[in-house]
Formats: C-alpha cells, sequence, structure tokens
C-alpha cells in the first residue's frame, strides 16, 4: 500500500514534460489507466457541481456565517494550522466564538491537535463526517449569536472584553469538497512546496478539484511560502490569476514555537534545546522537507531523518528501526540522541511512541502566520473575515 501510494504521488507531482526523463517504464504504464481514472472522475465531479448549482440538491445553511478553509490537492497544505489561526483571530481580535466542524480522518490526529490547543478557551472543536449533524448538535448546546451584535470591529479589543460562549462563526476545515453545506467565505490553500503537481484529477495528478475552483474562492493562501524562491510563488500565484483575476493572494509560514516533552503536554522547553544535539527528525506529514529544515536551523549538531507517508500509522517494527537508528547516532557521536516529532504525529501516535523510552521524545509546536506581500497583511486577512458576516441570512 505504502508502495503504490508512493509511486503514485511520484506521477502526480512530475511534471508532463519529464515524464519520459524521471520516471519508470513501471510509473509510464500506468498513465493510461490513471489518466482514464481521472478523466471518470472529473465528469462526476462536475456532474455533482451541476446538481448544486441548479438547486437539484439544497444545500444546507447554518444560522451563522461559515468560513471554509480547503485545498485542492491531497498532501499537507497547512490547512489544519489555518483552521486554528483564523479561529485564534477571531476568538482573540475580534471577540467572537467560532465553532470548527473537522472530519477528523487519518487516526483523528488534527481534530486531537485542536481539541487540545482550544481546551478551556471559548472555541468549540466539532469532530464528525455529517458536518451538518455535528452543527446542529453544537449550536443547539451551546446556543447561537449574531457576529454583527457582538462584533468589535475596531483595531483593539479591550483585553478584559468577556466572549461570550454562544457560537458565532463557523470554520469548515477541509470545505472545498464538503459542498452541501453554504459557505459565506471560502480560503483555499496551496502548498507552496508542492502547488498543483502535473496539473491532472485524482488519481493520475494531485488535483482534488480542477484549478477552475478558483473561481468560487474568495481568497488563496500560499503556505509554506518562506520555503520557495521568489520566482516559484510568482509563478503560483499567475497560475491562480489565470483563473481567477481578482483574487487576493496571502502569503502563509510556520513559525516554531516551542517543544513539549512527551508524554508531558504542559512540560514546554525552548527551541534552544536542541543547539549541538544529536538530533532525529521522525515524521508522518505532508511536507516532511519544512519540517527537517525548521530544526536544522535551530543549531543541532547533526540531523538525521526518517520520513513516513501523510497519516502512516507507526507500528511496532517503525519503532524497532527508529532504535536501530537511533543506536547508530549514539555510537557514532557518543552523545545521548533526542528524537523530534510534529505535534501531528505526536496525537496520532501517542501510545506507541512511548515506545521509545529510554530516549527523549521531544514535540515541536508551530504556529501559522501571515506575511506581508502586495498589500495582503494579517490586518488585510481579519478583515476579509470579518466581511463575510455581513453576508448573513437568518
Ligand atoms: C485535502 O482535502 C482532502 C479531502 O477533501 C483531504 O483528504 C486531504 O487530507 C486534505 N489535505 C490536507 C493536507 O489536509
Ligand atoms: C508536567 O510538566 C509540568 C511543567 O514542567 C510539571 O509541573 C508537571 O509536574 C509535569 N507532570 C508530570 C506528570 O510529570
Amino acid at each position: 500500500m505504502e508502495k503504490l501510494r508512493t509511486t503514485i504521488n511520484q506521477i502526480a507531482y512530475t511534471p508532463r514534460s519529464q515524464q519520459l526523463i524521471t520516471l519508470s517504464p513501471l510509473h509510464l504504464s500506468l498513465i493510461p489507466l490513471l489518466f482514464i481514472s481521472s478523466s471518470l472522475y472529473k465528469t462526476i465531479l462536475s456532474f455533482r457541481h451541476t446538481l448544486y448549482h441548479f438547486n437539484f440538491i439544497h444545500k444546507h445553511r447554518l444560522p451563522v456565517p461559515v468560513i471554509s478553509v480547503g485545498n485542492l490537492t491531497w498532501g499537507g497544505n497547512g490547512k489544519t494550522p489555518m483552521v486554528e489561526f483564523v479561529a485564534n483571530l477571531l476568538v482573540n481580535d475580534v471577540g467572537i466564538s467560532p465553532l470548527i466542524l473537522t472530519r477528523g480522518y487519518g487516526g483523528a490526529d488534527e481534530a486531537k491537535m485542536l481539541q487540545r490547543h482550544f481546551d478551556g478557551t471559548s472555541v468549540k472543536v466539532g469532530v464528525g463526517a455529517n458536518r451538518a449533524a455535528t452543527a446542529a448538535s453544537f449550536l443547539h448546546r451551546h446556543e447561537f449569536i449574531n457576529p454583527l451584535d457582538i462584533a468589535c470591529f475596531e483595531e483593539v479589543v479591550p483585553k478584559a472584553r468577556v466572549v461570550s460562549d454562544k457560537i458565532g462563526v463557523v470554520i469548515l476545515d477541509d470545505g472545498m469538497q464538503h459542498i452541501s453545506l453554504a459557505r459565506d467565505l471560502e480560503i483555499v490553500m496551496v502548498n507552496a512546496l508542492a502547488p498543483f503537481g502535473n496539473h491532472h484529477l485524482l488519481p493520475y495528478g494531485p488535483l482534488r478539484e480542477p484549478l477552475t475552483s478558483f473561481c468560487r474562492a474568495d481568497a488563496a493562501v500560499i503556505h509554506h511560502a518562506d520555503m520557495v524562491p521568489d520566482e516559484s510563488l510568482s509563478e503560483i500565484e499567475s497560475k491562480i490569476h489565470n483563473v481567477n483575476r481578482i483574487l487576493p493572494i496571502y502569503l502563509s509560514a510556520m513559525s516554531p514555537s516551542h517543544f513539549f516533552k512527551a508524554p508531558n503536554t504542559s512540560c514546554r522547553l525552548p527551541l534552544g534545546v536542541i543547539y549541538e544535539k544529536t538530533v532525529l527528525c521522525v515524521s508522518a506529514i505532508g511536507s516532511p522537507n519544512s519540517f527537517v529544515q525548521k530544526i536544522e536551523k535551530m543549531g543541532p549538531l547533526y540531523v538525521d531523518r526518517l520520513d513516513y507517508s501523510d497519516h502512516h500509522q507507526f507500528q511496532d517494527k517503525d519503532i524497532k528501526m527508529i532504535k536501530a537508528r537511533l543506536e547508530n547516532l549514539k555510537n557514532k557521536f557518543d552523545l545521548e540522541p533526542i528524537i523530534v516529532v510534529t505535534e501531528k504525529d505526536y496525537d496520532r501516535d501517542s501510545k506507541i511512541l512511548e515506545g521509545l523510552d529510554p530516549f527523549e521524545v521531544l514535540v515541536l509546536c508551530c504556529k501559522l502566520h501571515v506575511l506581508n506581500h502586495n498589500g495582503c497583511s494579517h490586518d488585510s486577512f481579519k478583515k476579509l473575515l470579518t466581511r463575510s458576516f455581513g453576508k448573513i441570512h437568518c
């Protein structure tokens, strides 16, 4: 399974002009089949959109504004950090309690992380495949409020202001494909490190939606923008603007904030703790390179890495292999190596990572921020969010 995924991934992210040079005969022989499946998928997708477009199927509308954070491709593209960023901005800067609706796939690791981060705050996290039903139950339990009645649209929100527990806005995690729920603002995330692959739909390419979907978007956010050269950013921007000329494009990046020492999530450590240490980065995420590059910037003596595919569940045999690597490092440098994992990996498999004892496991915590770029900034992003409140229909 792992092998098939890697194979398909390689095909999806190889530009058409390079296929003959870089792909093996086995890869090339798969292309016709993938191409046909991809065309079939396209037909079904556009049929589904047509049904919704002409109201053959009714969209469900919630009594509060809905902000959707979606993606066009598979792989790590910063959707969950963006959802968290939007929720924090709404609760801290605007003073409105959001409800996050997430499906909770891949061992629910992302949902668990969201729940931990918002534990004890007025941000609610609803997990479930049927988002309309999850929303209904939360809106019933906590009640809801028109955000225009409470929002403080001034620049500075008084710190002492108590945020109402009533839900004022819904944030839809991974909303792009979930078209049955009506939304007021559509934010589409693009991963700068792996934007659109070969531009084909699944399974031949990485796209879950054609690029023309940018027409339905209100903003695009190019995530991991700090990790690619400016030319790559301009190229992505021009591809987006080819589809939707007026779409605002924001840039975002993750910056590490601290570590915690597993399994104690309250034991926070500064980023400097790995300085001059030997480190093994273990991850099963969409963008392992960006994770490893961040660790390298913290000044460790040596960095080794083990990358697994996105959402991979660690098994006992993986733990054995990780331990073997650690023993190697220990012998080579005569230093106790430290394992560093991402929060996502920790939440997916915190139990099995305990098998790494007595080695120290540090969990890297990061936060998304919006970069200043062509007049798009943190402040203009906030305005974009609050503008969606004007469109409610309750
Ligand atoms: C992008 O969306 C699809 C479903 O719509 C999801 O399965 C996939 O995991 C998403 N990618 C990321 C990184 O969240
Ligand atoms: C977890 O870490 C915190 C902060 O360092 C500490 O106060 C607490 O006692 C630790 N809990 C456990 C169970 O070790």
